[in-house]
């Protein structure tokens, strides 16, 4: 009786337990389907980016006719739900939808501005992966606008091809996705063109078929990338791969009309092995360049592996794209604001290959600078410069300026080990301005509150910092 008296007391308490622990689990547990947020809330693109998941992976799968300009895709995300999900968005404009899935399923959708709004047929759990597969066609059309001087970027269409440079909002013009740096992904890309064309892309190439009169590019990259920093040029290109000295892959792609592309290789090797030295290891598979000849879009873009030049063509150009690869591409601003961090860096990385090189030093670039700007050139506020003049000359030159007198201040060992830290610390990740003064300080031992103040949040020149 002892022993079952015990056992029924063990009974009891189990069941107490289970009784006092079950209903609050199991509501717990209990799903809370709702839409994922319409935008990520970025100061500057609100709706850029959407709530409620994660993407993955991207496989991409095109076919572009530049006779006729259409571009025909089936893309799938694959994305982990970070809230129990009703439905979610995806950021689309412009094309055609012509079915969406979800898990291989059939799912209802809905346009809504830049919005791809999907309800799948079921509520898809938090932590869940899924797929969603989308099929589209269409003529994309690049944006235009203030952001980028009322030029075109984006998808733009030349005779042979397609020029593809979307930073900071243009990805959704041409395939769905969650089109925010916060949310990087890897990705599958394959292109389909005419025979006798090339689509270059992000990674490595890991197939060139043709079949008929097509060819098809499969390009992997498996590293994280932001959507904005991928990119399937098209044209007619003469292609070169190798290696750079160290070692690395190298793959470009140079239109044959634009003069002077011999010198391209062998410098976007040799400034990738040497930022290598300088910045730390190369944070991708291959480096390269695609060489374009499209004068109407007057700027390159740092897209991940392979920097896209367009009308803007010099070696310190290459210096600034491939600086890039670590500030911009590997270490992705977590909101546009903070659009220094790539801009200001990479400016900076430009004159210092200048520098290295037996050109002006940094220190003479930044007199000059301090000396000839006019008053309006010190107005913008360059961790925060406003959406419209995102590319302001100030984030790129004061951006750049601010980390010469950086160096100046902490000397040359502290601060090269500081953009060493600062690359390896979120590599492949995110990081905003208040990350950096925190590790400037760290590695200086320093209160530099006021230095940056002065110089990345006061709307007027620096006297004493
Ligand atoms: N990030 C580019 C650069 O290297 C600038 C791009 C400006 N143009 C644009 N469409 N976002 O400086
Ligand atoms: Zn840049």
């Amino acid at each position: 009786l002892a022993q079952i008296a015990r056992w029924t007391a063990a009974l009891s308490m189990v069941a107490a337990m289970t009784f006092a622990v079950a209903p609050s689990s199991a509501a717990a547990a209990r799903p809370d389907f709702r839409p994922g947020a319409p935008g990520l809330g970025d100061p500057y693109f609100p709706l850029e980016g959407n709530g409620g998941y994660d993407a993955q992976h991207y496989s991409l799968n095109l076919a572009y006719d530049p006779a006729t300009k259409v571009l025909r895709g089936t893309v799938h995300m694959l994305a982990r739900a970070t809230q129990d999900l009703s439905r979610f968005d995806l950021d689309f404009q412009q094309l055609t939808v012509r079915s969406v899935t979800v898990n291989g399923r059939q799912a209802a959708y809905a346009r809504d501005g830049q919005e791809l709004v999907v309800t799948p047929n079921a509520g898809l759990r938090r932590h869940s992966v899924f797929d969603v597969g989308v099929t589209y066609d269409g003529i994309p059309q690049p944006l235009g606008g203030p952001i980028v001087f009322g030029l075109p970027y984006g998808w733009i269409a030349t005779e042979d091809g397609v020029l593809v440079a979307c930073e900071p909002n243009a990805a959704s013009t041409w395939f769905p996705s969650n089109d925010h740096p916060s949310d990087k992904a890897t990705y599958s890309i394959s292109v389909t063109v005419p025979k006798g064309l090339t689509a270059a892309s992000n990674g490595v190439l890991a197939a060139q078929v043709t079949h008929g009169d097509t060819t098809t590019f499969l390009w992997n990259e498996l590293r994280p990338m932001a959507s904005y920093l991928v990119t399937t040029t098209i044209g007619r290109f003469d292609v070169q791969k190798g290696r750079t000295p160290d070692g690395l892959r190298e793959w470009v792609a140079t239109d044959p009309t634009v003069p002077g592309t011999e010198v391209v290789f062998q410098q976007t090797a040799d400034i990738t092995d040497y930022w290598s030295e300088l910045f730390g290891r190369y944070p991708f598979e291959e480096t390269g360049a695609i060489v374009d000849n499209v004068p109407i879009v007057g700027f390159s873009l740092e897209t991940q592996t392979k920097p896209l030049y367009s009308a803007v063509r010099s070696e310190t150009t290459v210096a600034h794209e491939l600086a890039h690869q670590w500030f911009g591409d590997s270490v992705s601003v977590r909101t546009w604001q903070h659009i220094w961090l790539n801009e200001g860096f990479a400016t900076f990385a430009q004159r210092y290959w200048t520098e290295h090189t037996g050109g002006e030093s940094v220190q003479a670039w930044f007199d000059r600078q301090y000396a000839t700007r006019p008053e309006s050139f010190w107005l913008p506020k360059v961790a925060d410069p406003q959406r419209d003049t995102m590319f302001d000359t100030a984030v790129y030159n004061r951006g750049g300026m601010t980390l010469q007198a950086l160096r100046v201040k902490i000397g040359d060992e502290p601060f090269f080990r500081l953009l060493r830290t600062w690359a390896a610390d979120h590599r492949y990740g995110l990081a905003d301005t208040d990350e950096f003064i925190t590790l400037a300080e760290k590695i200086s031992g320093r209160d530099l509150t006021e230095f940056f103040n002065v110089w990345l949040f006061t709307p007027s020149k620096p006297v004493t910092w």
